[in-house]
């Protein structure tokens, strides 16, 4: 269900990400809508742009961020980061958003990363609930801002091989 992007589906999850993004943050999202449409841009940098597919149809996504960089908002050097989860609203509560973590939490650990990070907005609870359960933990002293000054919230997933392998059974998608 989880894999990376392919280019003819660039178009669709930029389309669901400024969609779900602009519902979420009740914002018309300005500059950011591009940036978020820019799968190609990430993808140049070295991130990978994983997608969730249902039926032949892009339902969710994510940017796993391999660590200092452009798109890179909170990480440290021996840090991987998460970016940009989105699932399609009507596609939400079946735990694609806990999947695509997942895929993210693999990726830090076979390229041995000390842990994963992610910032989030405050109105975004669906999303810590979501972290909170895999294991991340809030780290308010590495708070951020956006452009703009909105706040950014920073959670944290320490990365062990032992105790994430358990982890990351907790919850099958259905
Ligand atoms: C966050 C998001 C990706 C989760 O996707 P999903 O496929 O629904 O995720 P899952 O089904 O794996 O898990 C959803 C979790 O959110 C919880 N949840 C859903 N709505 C919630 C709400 N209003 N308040 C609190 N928790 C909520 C569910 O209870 C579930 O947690 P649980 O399994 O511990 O009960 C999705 O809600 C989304 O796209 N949100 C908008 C974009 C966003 O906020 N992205 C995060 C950027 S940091």
């Amino acid at each position: 269900m989880v894999r990376s992007i392919r280019p003819e589906e660039h178009a669709e999850l930029g389309e669901l990400a400024v969609r779900v993004y602009r519902q979420v943050l009740a914002s018309d999202l300005e500059t950011y809508a591009e940036v978020l449409r820019d799968a190609e841009g990430r993808l140049a940098t070295g991130c990978e742009v994983l997608v969730a597919h249902d039926d032949g149809r892009v339902v969710g996504g994510v940017t796993y961020v391999p660590g200092p960089g452009p798109y890179a908002q909170l990480v440290d050097d021996d840090e991987a980061e998460i970016r940009m989860l989105v699932v399609d609203p009507a596609s939400q509560g079946r735990g694609i958003g806990t999947a695509l973590v997942q895929a993210c939490i693999v990726r830090g650990e076979a390229a041995g990363k000390r842990s994963l990070v992610l910032g989030t907005m405050p109105v975004m609870v669906a999303a810590q609930q979501l972290y909170l359960r895999l294991g991340f933990v809030r780290r308010p002293e590495r708070d951020s801002h956006i452009p703009g000054g909105a706040p950014l919230w920073c959670y944290s997933l320490p990365l062990d091989r032992a105790t994430t392998n358990s982890r990351v059974g907790t919850r099958s998608p259905t």
